[in-house]
């Protein structure tokens, strides 16, 4: 006999109808962003990030969001990690902010390109000492030899920059994700939840509901 999980959880808080929703999705998502901060979530911002290979092989994995302008959806990273090769091969990828405290879910499709040098340095600035090490400190994604090779790798940069500013490695910097397609789930009794998708047509964000 299989063992099923049973976690099941009605959803009773809100509603998403087509009279509630704002004419610009990226207006809706931060309407949504807002919220989910009030609700004092951990990560609010966190969002899972897939990409897929030249041969359709898809991978996926938590980054933060850390801009959001009327281009797109800004997250840092390191150019050389499994993410950023998927990139360099396939620039189709979607950001699915899963937010349960507040029964919603934002997925968000597009094209990522890279941010400009300037914008990343002043990103990188902005990130606590230890953090900037590490983006030095780290081969992203690669194999190590044990935890040890990335606290001698620390201490050496450490070293290296000692009290010098740490300037910003050329492998590290930010992605945009520039959406051409946004869907935002309302969880709703009994499973017949809202679904509201946004895609481009003549220039113009359109809406549609979608079978939940
Ligand atoms: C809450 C959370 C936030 C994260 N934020 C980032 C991030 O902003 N950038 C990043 O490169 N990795 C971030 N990570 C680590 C990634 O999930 C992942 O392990 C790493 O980027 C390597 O992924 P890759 O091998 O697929 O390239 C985060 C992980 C968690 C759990």
């Amino acid at each position: 006999m299989p063992v099923f999980l049973h976690y099941r959880k009605e959803y009773l808080s809100d509603s998403l109808l087509e009279s509630q929703v704002n004419p610009d999705p990226f207006f809706q998502f931060h309407q949504w962003l807002d919220q989910i901060i009030e609700s004092g979530t951990a990560y609010p911002n966190a969002a899972v990030l897939s990409t897929c290979n030249k041969n359709y092989r898809p991978s996926s994995r938590i980054v933060l969001l850390k801009e959001l302008n009327e281009e797109g959806f800004i997250f840092f990273t390191n150019y050389q990690s499994k993410k950023g090769r998927q990139i360099e091969e396939n620039p189709y990828a979607s950001l699915l902010f899963p937010w349960h405290e507040t029964e919603r879910q934002v997925r968000i499709e597009g094209t990522l390109k890279k941010i400009d040098d300037l914008t990343a340095d002043i990103y990188f600035k902005t990130r606590p000492e230890g953090a900037q090490i590490a983006a030095w400190a780290s081969p992203q994604s690669e194999k190590i030899e044990s935890r040890e090779f990335l606290e001698i790798q620390e201490k050496n940069y450490r070293k290296k920059f000692n009290s010098e500013d740490i300037t910003r490695p050329p492998f590290w910097g930010g992605y945009l994700l520039k959406p051409d397609l946004f869907e935002f789930w309302q969880g709703r009794e009994n499973r017949l939840h809202d679904r509201i998708e946004y895609y481009p047509e003549n220039n113009k964000w359109k809406i549609r509901r979608l079978a939940p």
